[in-house]
């Protein structure tokens, strides 16, 4: 069985929600798995107010007491995630927007992985296809096995037309995702994934030190001596390119602290 959850950033259930019961619905039909739709608007979410707690102190060290860690568990004990947002004003809605900005520290602090993620954005006209490529790109940052998302143009209520297409690709997108969700959790990473793992840990151990969190938690987790995020092996020309990544930031982290 896998569970799957999916994060909406409208408050009705109208346009995004449909798109998100039906690639639900997709998804079960392919195999053995229970969703559950988490609607931001029914949970408190705090503005953030860019105090840098959580990245120096950790999390916990946060002063907003919201509902934050209970969405966070609710992605930690799922298989796979979708985060879905109508575009409003060409980006993702405020309500999506705070609950990333709750996140914030675990992009300095990745721990997704081995999980499935997807992003579906429904818009009036125009413009959505960026707001896909930068919710794939919090999912790659937040550690995900990322699948390509989607976004879907018509006005309320849909043509016959529009409805027909837009489920068409969310068929395909709700196979590609149960794919990747069936597949070796832990993969190889991509070149472009190494280098982050590299070159992130490589400034951290050379920049920070154990007074701030994401120092410690790298340390704690083995970050600073291992080859990836997870345990994983890697091919003779990864290992190189590695090797690579760590001299380059190395130099640069050296550079920058000169300067100071
Ligand atoms: C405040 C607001 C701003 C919007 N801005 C845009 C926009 O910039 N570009 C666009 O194509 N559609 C825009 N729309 C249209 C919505 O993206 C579209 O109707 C969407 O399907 C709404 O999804 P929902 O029914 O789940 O809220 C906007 C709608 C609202 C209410």
């Amino acid at each position: 069985m896998k569970k799957v959850t999916a994060f909406v950033g409208s408050a009705h259930k109208r346009m995004t929600h449909s798109a998100v019961r039906q690639f639900l619905d997709d998804l079960q039909s392919l195999g053995d798995v229970e969703s559950e739709i988490v609607t931001l608007s029914d949970y408190r979410l705090g503005t953030c107010r860019g105090c840098r707690l959580c990245f120096d102190k950790g999390e916990e060290a946060c002063p907003l007491k919201d509902d934050r860690d209970v969405l966070i568990e609710k992605m930690m004990t799922s298989d796979g995630v979708v985060f879905a947002s109508p575009n409003y004003s060409f980006q993702v809605s405020a309500l999506m927007k705070m609950f990333l900005d709750r996140l914030g520290f675990a992009f300095h602090r990745p721990r997704f992985f081995g999980k499935t993620f997807t992003s579906i954005v429904t818009q009036g006209i125009y413009r959505g296809g960026q707001i896909v490529k930068y919710l794939d790109f919090v999912g790659f940052g937040l550690g995900f096995n990322t699948v390509k998302g989607t976004c879907f143009t018509a006005f309320d209520p849909m043509t016959e037309k529009e409805k027909e297409k837009r489920d068409r690709a969310l068929a395909g997108q709700s196979r590609r995702f149960y794919e990747r969700m069936t597949k070796p959790a832990y993969p190889v990473p991509s070149l472009i994934r190494l280098m982050g793992f590299r070159m992130g840990r490589t400034s951290i151990r050379l920049e920070l030190d154990d007074r701030r969190r994401d120092y410690t938690h790298y340390r704690e987790k083995g970050w600073f001596e291992s080859d990836y995020y997870y345990a994983v092996r890697l091919g003779a020309l990864k290992k190189l390119a590695g090797r690579l990544f760590d001299s380059i930031q190395t130099r640069k982290s050296r550079k920058r602290k000169s300067l100071k």
